[in-house]
């Protein structure tokens, strides 16, 4: 089965040609970064007119790469929500007049559901598994019986783990965004500031980060008052340890009490090496699967592939009304 898919939820153009959910023929990614940065984070009406000028040629793109003639695609999958609405409704607006044209079911796909099966390209899903979920707008902690089941268990209270990573790179300098700059910086330093490690007193798998990002906000203002150097490298690991440790600990406890044995990592944060080196490092006897790297953040491999399981479970196919939705919740299908 040749799904073809799309994604637009934020700043990434994306489209995919994947074969029966594993055999990656395209994925082109255009990627808005640059355009941003300046601005220290997304700006929604850029995106939005962005995708809208991209979004053709990465059609284009991912069939030349992919060789393939848009009358061998058997399904369209795109990305529904969530996300920026303006940005959403490109992909969706696109993938709508794909199918109209060529005649081919069209399927809608939920975003969190795309990065929990950018798993599934290149390891097979196990059953039950715990999926902890960490993007720049997400921080879940998941319970999966079998495919397409959510039941979430914990999420993020306040910010999301990614935020909370770009938003400790600003304070420090880094560029935008920071996840990837603080996760290099910590390697270089030490957990010398020991900030502090959040677990919340209900006892919850629930998550908080927006305190710990308070803390390095103030210890690096009360330090440059005093005239201090703040160490960037050892704030940076001092930041990611915390962040590591109350991610890992508590999706361990989680497969504990469930009696889950595989575990798996999806979205933007997936790609941190320190999160990885940890659950390598405590998981062990756990059977943990993380993306590569092109497949963390986001790619329409991802909803294709999300959609080729999502399909074999459901037929439910999506028609021309279907609309983007900015708050889509996850649910099992
Ligand atoms: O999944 P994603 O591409 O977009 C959302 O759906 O949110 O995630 C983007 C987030 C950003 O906040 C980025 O800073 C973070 O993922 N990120 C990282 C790393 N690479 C990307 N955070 C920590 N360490 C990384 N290596």
């Amino acid at each position: 089965m040749l799904v073809l898919g799309v994604e637009s939820s934020c700043d990434e153009t994306s489209v995919a040609i994947v074969r029966d959910g594993k055999e990656v023929l395209s994925n082109v990614i255009n990627s808005q970064i640059k355009i941003h940065e300046k601005f220290g984070g997304v700006v929604p009406e850029v995106a939005s007119r962005h995708h809208v000028y991209q979004i053709s040629m990465v059609f284009e793109e991912a069939f030349k790469i992919a060789n393939v003639k848009p009358e061998e695609i058997d399904l369209v999958a795109v990305t529904e929500g969530p996300g920026l609405i303006g940005s959403l409704l490109v992909g969706v607006n696109a993938a709508k007049t794909f199918s109209m044209i060529y005649n081919k079911p069209l399927i809608a796909v939920h975003h969190l559901a795309g990065h929990i099966y950018a798993n599934a390209i290149e390891h097979e899903m196990k059953f039950p598994c715990i999926a902890l979920l960490v993007s720049g707008g997400n921080t879940e902690l998941i319970y999966m019986k079998e495919h397409f089941s959510f039941e979430i268990i914990g999420e993020t209270l306040d910010d999301a783990v990614g935020e909370a990573y770009d938003k400790v790179a600003r304070v420090v300098g880094l560029p935008y965004p920071g996840g990837p700059y603080v996760d290099k910086l910590a390697h270089e330093g030490n957990d010398t500031y020991h900030l502090p490690r959040v677990y919340l007193e209900d006892g919850s798998y629930n998550f908080s980060f927006s305190g710990l990002k308070s803390s390095v906000i103030n210890l690096a203002h009360n330090l440059k008052q005093r005239g201090e150097e703040v160490n960037v490298q050892n704030l940076c690991a001092s930041f990611q340890d915390s962040v590591t440790e109350v991610l890992v600990n508590k999706t361990l406890a989680l497969a504990k009490e469930r009696n889950v044995n595989n575990i798996i990592v999806a979205g933007g944060v997936s790609a941190n090496k320190g999160l990885k080196e940890r659950f390598n490092k405590e998981g062990v006897g756990f059977n943990i699967s993380i993306p590569s790297i092109k497949y963390c953040t986001d790619n329409a491999a991802m909803i294709a592939t999300a959609a080729y399981y999502q399909y074999q479970k459901d037929k439910t196919l999506a028609d021309l009304k279907l609309n983007a939705d900015a708050n889509l919740e996850l649910e099992s299908k």
